[in-house]
């Protein structure tokens, strides 16, 4: 059998067509011998033959593959949104990739719009409940189309789903240092159980009693409304962060703006044990895409990602040395104020990482 590493690539909609190749050509630079695998479930594909996940899809990515990096779905030609429900939404439940741990941390300091904030400062991670809350989509709705309309977003919480990513959340923060290397201490829940009582009270129980068993860990609260201002106005603060489905969509594009933007976030869609999702956090930007304009670092920097996952820690790090010199040498694209295109921008790594 082959020790290559399998990885399906599915670049999508919009920019993720153009970054996700400049992904591939770093981690080819890297000389690991990884066996890949394109499909091309987007869009296009969906107005073409209207499939989005081919039968078994998911079950096939389950069975052959070690990893998956994605680039972004998202189509103004599909205005119900269906095939990135299907594909992305359809992944992340089905596969049952419970925990997207999304790594918040500022590279330069040129990229952070706060004052006087250095990258020490900005290295926190942010762990999303991926398969529950109100992404389920259950729901209905009554009388449509009528002045007395009616429309129910149901909030699902279970035990099962709390528990295991609150607990994923106190795990990575024993096992994992920030970037200087000094270990992580503290995990904040954070919740609206202020207002929503139901689920915010198993939010609440579940955490203390996960709480009691890492005693050496500091275990914090934070309403999810002072936690954005919070973030806002000193981000040294945090340092693992749990919250629910929708929460950690919120703040992790919010947390994307202190790194230097969209283009610059990266996550994972993690069941430990399983084939895990890479994806970057920023959508198929339809006004930039086509243009050679988007920044492929986030891209760049899952894969890195993916790369640590699966136990190659040095390329791994190879891969994000790389990043950060291109962006003390301003080799980047326009969004932090340098003057190359995508593909020039994951060029200039790729032969940093190649060299
Ligand atoms: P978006 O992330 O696509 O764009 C938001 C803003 O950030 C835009 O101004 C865009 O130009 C900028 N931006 C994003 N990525 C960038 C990059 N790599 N380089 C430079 N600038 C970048 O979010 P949106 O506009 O709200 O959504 C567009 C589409 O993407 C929608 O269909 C949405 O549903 C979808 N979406 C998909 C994913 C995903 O597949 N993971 C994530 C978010 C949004
Ligand atoms: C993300 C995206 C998705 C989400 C959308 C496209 C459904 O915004 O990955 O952050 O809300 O999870
Ligand atoms: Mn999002």
């Amino acid at each position: 059998m082959s020790l290559k590493k399998r990885i399906a690539i599915i670049p999508g909609d919009g920019i993720g067509q153009e970054v996700i190749p400049q992904a591939m050509k770093v981690l080819a630079a890297t000389g690991i011998d990884l066996e890949t695998t394109q499909f091309d479930w987007s869009a296009d594909r969906y107005l073409a033959d209207g499939v989005t996940v081919p039968p078994d899809g998911f079950t096939m990515l389950d069975r052959d593959f070690d990893a998956i990096l994605i680039g972004a779905f998202g189509d103004p030609r599909v205005v119900t949104n269906i095939h990135a429900k299907e594909i992305l939404l359809g992944m992340r439940f089905q596969m049952d990739l419970y925990a997207n741990v999304r790594p918040v941390r500022l590279l330069d300091e040129s990229l952070c719009p706060l004052k006087g904030i250095q990258p020490k400062d900005v290295d926190f991670v942010v762990i999303r409940e991926n398969t529950e809350g109100v992404y389920g989509d259950v729901g209905g709705v009554f009388k449509k189309g009528t002045a007395d309309e009616v429309a129910i977003q149901e909030d699902i919480n279970t035990r099962k789903g709390v528990e295991r990513v609150i607990r994923y959340a106190f795990e990575y923060c024993e096992r994992h240092t920030k970037s200087d290397g000094t270990p992580r201490k503290r995990v904040l829940m954070s919740d609206k159980s202020n207002a929503m009582t139901h689920a915010g009270g198993l939010w609440q129980r579940v955490f203390k009693e996960i709480a009691g068993e890492y005693p050496q860990i500091k275990a914090e609260h934070m309403y999810v409304d002072a936690l954005c201002m919070q973030l806002v106005r000193d981000p040294r603060q945090f340092d693992v962060i749990v919250t629910n489905n929708m929460f950690g969509d919120i703040i992790t594009d919010l947390a994307a703006g202190l790194q230097g933007g969209l283009g610059m976030a990266a996550s994972g869609n993690i069941h430990p044990g399983k084939t895990s999702m890479f994806e970057p956090v920023h959508g198929s930007a339809p006004p930039i895409a086509g243009k050679n304009i988007a920044n492929p670092f986030g891209a760049i920097l899952t894969a890195a990602m993916m790369l640590g996952h699966l136990g190659m820690l040095e390329k791994a790090a190879k891969i994000e040395a790389a990043v950060l010199e291109a962006i003390r040498q301003k080799r980047t694209t326009q969004d932090l104020g340098g003057a190359l295109g995508t593909k020039e921008t994951g060029d200039w790594v790729a032969n940093w990482v190649a060299k």
